[in-house]
């Protein structure tokens, strides 16, 4: 059945939650609702949440609170919580949340606009936790897509069964599962139709793509992707170092649109909490993967997740992912304090460290890490750098409104990932440009277009 009316979407969480949302509104787009930015114009409000760490879920409940504000309001609001937390609830999240309509597990996405007829014929409370085979091929594609974006998402693969002892997204996401090698073609060539430059192929450890179904590696998905006209760069996310293949360094060498770029979690600089984390390496076989890598490609530039305070992580453990920092040189760190997830294993290890510790070994860590950022981003000054041009900046530099006058603020990104903030009076969205780098900061690139 077609409805006509508004869709509002509340996405929290990572990348791949966002192109989730992106399917949610596609399917929400198919039964006639319009995505609106305005709340409270909206017929369909969905939470998209995520439960990785305690705080997620936390702001996932706290917005979802809100629905009982709106829902008073109007009664004929169908209310969702999707994702994550909705997988791993279930039933129980009526108990939090007393006026949710509809439960969507991450995997029940294929089902959604059944679910929808039915609460608009009046049934109420539904949960849908059941899993489906591939949950992106039978999806709406672009429709719910933002418009005028240069940069998307697409998910390659789904689930994840590495079971990291701390991690919850082996239970809420289920089993690793490929899409077809076509059908993410096919979406991209779609992306680039409408203007898309830059695609980021999302899955929990791509280094494993289509080995399960045999299908194509990940590199040789790569050399499609790379073939693709209209498309420039291609990033992804994530790796995991157990995994990182030669073919793939290779891949990131020789494929000129793949980004100078890797995006390597390593978690912990200890051994001893490498094997409690169930990581499948050690410190030196991480280190060596990194200096073959930047071997194999001399400029690239590195990322990681790392997580402090792990269950019976003493001060030395937590000295050696220190000095870990120190002899990889990160151009930037993604870090986190452990975050006990009752679903994971790691819930029940002893020695759990008090949350204050924590908080201080984080500190430290990302003060380290802040010298790093900056001293990486200096070496970029005088040279000239490609740049994807995203929008105007948000943020003016100091100074900018005095020596730049008729200029806006413009910002992109650099082959290697780096914010770059310019002044110009000429370029558009989606522009490729190249800027004279003169100033960096521990987290941007400052510089003027070549030929301003
Ligand atoms: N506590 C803290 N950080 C976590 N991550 C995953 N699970 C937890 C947890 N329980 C981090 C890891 C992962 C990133 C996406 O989130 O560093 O790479
Ligand atoms: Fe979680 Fe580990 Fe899988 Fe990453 S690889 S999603 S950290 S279980």
């Amino acid at each position: 059945m077609k409805y006509s009316g508004y869709a509002f979407i509340y996405t929290i969480g990572c990348q791949m939650n966002v192109y989730d949302s992106e399917k949610l509104a596609s399917i929400l787009n198919a039964c006639g609702f319009e995505k609106t930015e305005d709340m409270d114009k909206a017929n369909v409000v969905v939470c998209n949440t995520c439960s990785i760490r305690h705080k997620a879920e936390e702001k996932a409940y706290s917005f979802l609170g809100r629905f009982a504000r709106i829902k008073k309001k109007n009664p004929n609001l169908i209310t969702v919580m999707a994702g994550c937390v909705a997988q791993q609830e279930g039933e129980k999240a009526f108990e939090r949340v007393p006026h949710l309509d509809i439960v969507l597990g991450t995997r029940a996405f294929s089902r959604f606009h059944q679910h929808i007829s039915a609460i608009q014929s009046g049934r109420s409370r539904i949960v849908d936790i059941e899993d489906s085979p591939m949950i992106y091929e039978s999806l709406p594609d672009t429709a719910g897509f933002e418009k005028n974006k240069v940069s998307r998402f697409v998910t390659i693969m789904q689930g994840c069964e590495n079971f990291c002892t701390y991690c919850v997204v082996p239970y809420v996401r289920g089993k690793e599962r490929s899409r077809k090698p076509e059908n993410i073609v096919e979406e991209i060539t779609l992306l680039s139709d409408s203007g898309v430059k830059e695609v980021t192929l999302l899955g929990q450890n791509v280094n494993s793509y289509g080995k399960k179904e045999g299908e194509i590696s990940f590199s040789e998905l790569l050399k499609k992707i790379n073939d693709i006209d209209g498309i420039h760069r291609i990033r992804f996310a994530t790796s995991h170092p157990k995994d990182l293949s030669m073919d793939l360094m290779h891949a990131i060498r020789d494929l000129e649109k793949v980004c100078n770029h890797l995006h390597l979690p390593v978690q912990s600089g200890s051994n001893a909490i490498l094997k409690k984390m169930n990581r499948g390496y050690t410190r030196q076989q991480y280190l060596d993967r990194i200096f073959e890598l930047k071997n194999q490609c001399p400029d690239i530039s590195l990322s990681t997740d790392i997580i402090v305070g792990f269950p019976s992580e003493t001060i030395n453990d937590f000295n050696d992912t220190m000095d870990l920092i120190r002899k990889v040189e990160f151009d930037s760190i993604f870090a986190f304090t452990y975050s006990n997830r009752s679903s994971a294993p790691a819930a029940k290890f002893s020695d759990q460290i008090d949350e204050k510790e924590k908080l201080d070994r984080l500190n430290l860590l990302l003060q380290l890490q802040e010298t790093f950022n900056e001293m990486k981003n200096k070496t970029q000054i005088g040279k000239i750098l490609e740049v994807l041009v995203e929008g105007k900046s948000s943020k003016k530099r100091d100074g900018f409104e005095q020596f730049e006058k008729n200029m806006e603020q413009m910002t992109g990104r650099s082959v290697s990932n780096k914010i770059v903030h310019f002044p110009s009076s000429r370029v558009n969205i989606g522009d490729m440009v190249r800027i004279k780098i003169e100033n960096a900061y521990p987290h941007s690139l400052w510089g003027h277009p070549e030929f301003d």
